[in-house]
């Protein structure tokens, strides 16, 4: 089975691998989750500092890094972490807010907090700021919350059972939140079905490069897809590349 995001991360090591080359070290971050972008930096030779909000998150990314090896591990620090208050100091030449974490950021306080922090730990001239977050689809937003989208099929990686992943959302246009709830229903073992539940905020496009220029940061280059497409209308994701003004 081939997520959209195991789509995303092929495209975003191979794109930003470039720029991860080009950044003084260390490379910081923001909401590492299991560490999926964590582990090939630091696999590329880069130095990475995660931050996560979740306990166990950081748990599995820590148990990802030392499957990768002891050399992998030396040049990681895990730190359980908010994004809007971060509990260290840089500077770093790169930090990265990868797969839609700063969507986690649901009010524009939440946003200048996180803003106000990377601007305090990026290196005030080489430094930049990589981020993504959707490209709000009005069609896509406003789908029939009762149905089940995306059915999927595929096996268990621990177990082998055959699961069915789907998922649906409401959007609360008010406050721009997607609720969503993603669906691993089990067919032949209903005790083994899960939900898991997350909201994201929908940044429309001229909302967040206005949020980026009053929190203080010009865009340098944006793109559309993560294999380098410039970002137009109907573009999945607005990927920044952003520095401190
Ligand atoms: C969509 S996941 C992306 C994880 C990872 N970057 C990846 O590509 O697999 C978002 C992550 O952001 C974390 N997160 C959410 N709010 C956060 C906050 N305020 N500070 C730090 N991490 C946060 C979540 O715990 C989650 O691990």
């Amino acid at each position: 089975m081939r997520f959209y995001r195991d789509y995303c991360r092929e495209h975003f090591r191979e794109h930003f691998g470039e720029h991860a080359s080009m950044a003084r070290p260390p490379i910081l971050e923001l909401g590492c989750g299991t560490g999926r972008i964590t582990t090939p930096l630091l696999k590329a030779g880069h130095t990475v500092v995660g931050i996560d909000l979740s306990q166990s998150m950081l748990i599995r990314c820590t148990e990802r890094l030392r499957w990768a090896g002891r050399r992998v591990q030396g040049s990681s620090l895990l730190i359980r972490g908010d994004m809007r208050s971060l509990p260290l100091g840089g500077p770093f030449g790169l930090i990265l807010c990868p797969f839609n974490a700063f969507m986690h950021l649901y009010r524009h306080a939440d946003v200048a907090a996180c803003l106000g922090e990377v601007r305090r730990l990026l290196e005030p001239d080489q430094g930049r700021f990589l981020f993504d977050v959707q490209n709000p689809d009005l069609r896509w937003l406003l789908r029939d919350p009762k149905k089940r989208w995306a059915r999927t099929r595929f096996k268990h990686p621990v177990t082998g059972k055959t699961m069915v992943y789907s998922t649906n959302h409401i959007y609360d246009a008010k406050r721009q939140l997607t609720h969503i709830k993603l669906y691993y229903d089990c067919p032949e073992d209903p005790s083994a079905a899960s939900t898991v539940s997350l909201a994201h905020r929908q940044f429309f496009p001229q909302e967040l490069r206005l949020l980026l220029q009053t929190n203080g940061f010009t865009i340098e280059s944006e793109f559309g897809y993560f294999d380098g497409r410039p970002f137009e209308s109907d573009s999945e994701t607005q990927l920044l590349v952003c520095r401190p003004t």
